[in-house]
């Protein structure tokens, strides 16, 4: 992963979903475009009313501090570590949760904007004992090495599923190229969002 700078942003080359498997290297700009599109969760929370972060389907109590990340909240707070911290500046996916079923990373956003939504973490998806279709697809595809990008990789993959829940393989590509693997597992990841479609049409719905 390359970096450099123009005015709309911070442009980087990836070698990821959108070259794996072909030798083409993909830009994808970050920074004030992924910013702004972040900004469109506003907050819901009604004035005077006690903050709470509803996660997983509990409310939690949060403090007024409305600055923290997401990220930070979820796991120093909460203690839900399945949500990783990888480069904490946007870039990389490993922090993705679902706000109101959409993937959003989660060190970008200020909890403040999350409260009064539904947030879903990777601890959240499964049903009891048994595994969301999206995660028993990346056991069954071996989508994984070390595992530190599947959390987020899982939750994006869901946030597309729910709304294309058949997506051709350029679909699973685009939706997917904000994720970083560092061991290049693309190929095997496409693979079991094709296995999750394939499981469930209803894949991607929130438990
Ligand atoms: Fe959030 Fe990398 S840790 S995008
Ligand atoms: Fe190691 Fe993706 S499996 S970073």
């Amino acid at each position: 992963m390359a970096k450099g700078s123009s005015q709309s942003g911070t442009v980087i080359t990836l070698t990821g979903f959108a070259s794996a498997g072909g030798p083409r290297s993909h830009l994808a700009v970050v920074g004030p475009r992924s910013l702004a599109s972040m900004s469109s969760i506003a907050s819901t929370e009604r004035p005077g009313a006690k903050p709470s972060l509803r996660v997983n389907g509990t409310d939690h109590p949060i403090s007024l501090d409305r600055d923290r990340s997401l990220l930070y909240v979820l796991r120093e707070e909460l203690g839900l570590t399945g949500t990783k911290y990888g480069c904490g500046e946007g870039e990389c996916g490993a922090c993705k949760v679902l706000v109101d079923g959409v993937a959003v990373r989660s060190c970008k956003t200020p909890v403040g904007e999350a409260v009064g939504r539904s947030i879903v973490t990777i601890e959240g998806l499964a049903q009891g004992d048994r595994l969301h279709p999206v995660q028993q697809a990346f056991i069954d595809a071996g989508a994984f090495q070390c595992g530190f990008c599947t959390p987020g990789m899982i939750m994006a993959a869901v946030s597309l599923l729910s709304r294309s829940p058949r997506p051709p393989e350029d679909e699973i590509r685009a939706a997917m190229d904000g994720n970083v693997c560092r061991c290049g597992g693309y190929l095997r990841i496409i693979d079991a969002v094709q296995k999750a479609s394939s499981l469930s049409h209803g894949a991607g719905g929130t438990p």
